[in-house]
C-alpha cells in the first residue's frame, strides 16, 4: 500500500487543478499522466503518423523517451530532451493523445514509467487508469465526475486563457468523441476503480473539491 493518491476521470473533470491543490497540501508531488500521453501524441502528429497505424506506431516506441521534471513545483515533460510544455495543450493533440493511448505497446510503457516515478515517492497522480492500473494499491482513490456542460465551459475557458479561441459546440462534441473513446478502448478503459470514492464536481468550486477529497484522505489516515 503506498501512500499514493490517484485521481481518474473524464477530460475537464478538474482532475489537474484538484490535483495540483492536494499534492501542494500534502507536500506529494503531482504527476499528470495525460501530459505523457500528449507528448507521445506530439511525436507521432509531428512525423504524420496516424493515430490509428499499429505498426509505424510500435516501430517508432524505441525512439521516444518520455521523462518529467519539475521548475518552480510545475511538471515538465520532455520528449527527447526538448520542453514540451507548450506544444501539447492544444485539443488536437489531446485527441492525438486519447487515439495513441489505445495502443497497448504504448500504455505499457507508459503504465511502466508511472510506476518507477511513484515507486520511491509519495505522490497525487491523475490519468484514466491510474486507481486500476498503475497504482491498484494506492490509498486513496477518487474518480472526479461532472456534466459534460460544466466540462466544455471549464476547457473552454482555459484555453481562452492561454489565447486559444475555439468553438465552443466545437470542443462539446469533442469531449463527448473523447469520452467515448477513452471509456471503451480495449487497453485499460476509463472506469471507476471498485474502491475508489466518486466525487462529482459539476456544483462545487476547486477549493470545495480539494476539500472534499482532503477530508477522504483523512479519514483513511492519509
Ligand atoms: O488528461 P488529458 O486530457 O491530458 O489526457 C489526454 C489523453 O490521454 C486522454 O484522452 C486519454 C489519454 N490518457 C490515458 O489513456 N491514460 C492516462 N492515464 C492519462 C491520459
Amino acid at each position: 500500500m503506498t501512500r499514493s493518491i490517484a485521481i481518474d476521470g473524464p477530460a475537464g473533470a478538474g482532475k489537474s487543478t484538484i490535483a495540483k491543490g492536494i499534492a501542494k497540501k500534502k507536500g506529494f508531488i503531482y504527476v499528470d499522466t495525460g501530459a505523457m500521453y500528449r507528448a507521445m501524441g506530439l511525436y507521432y502528429k509531428e512525423r504524420g503518423i496516424a493515430a490509428d497505424d499499429t505498426e509505424k506506431i510500435e516501430a517508432a516506441l524505441e525512439d521516444i523517451h518520455v521523462t518529467i521534471s519539475y521548475e518552480n513545483g510545475e511538471q515538465i515533460v520532455l520528449l527527447n530532451g526538448e520542453n514540451v510544455n507548450s506544444k501539447i495543450r492544444t485539443p488536437e493533440i489531446g485527441n492525438m493523445a486519447s487515439g495513441v493511448s489505445t495502443n497497448k505497446a504504448v500504455r505499457e510503457k507508459m503504465v511502466s514509467l508511472q510506476k518507477e516515478i511513484a515507486r520511491t515517492r509519495s505522490v497525487v497522480m491523475d490519468g484514466r487508469d491510474i486507481g486500476t492500473v498503475v497504482l491498484p494499491d494506492a490509498l486513496v482513490k477518487i474518480f472526479l465526475t461532472a456534466s459534460v456542460d460544466v466540462r466544455t465551459e471549464r476547457r473552454y475557458e482555459e484555453l481562452k486563457a492561454k489565447g486559444m479561441e475555439c468553438d465552443k459546440a466545437k470542443l462539446r462534441e469533442e469531449i463527448i468523441e473523447r469520452d467515448y473513446r477513452d471509456t471503451h478502448r480495449e487497453n485499460s478503459p476509463l472506469k471507476k476503480a471498485d474502491d475508489a470514492v466518486e466525487v462529482d464536481t459539476t456544483e462545487l468550486n476547486a477549493e470545495q473539491v480539494i476539500e472534499k477529497i482532503l477530508d477522504i484522505a483523512g479519514s483513511k489516515g492519509l
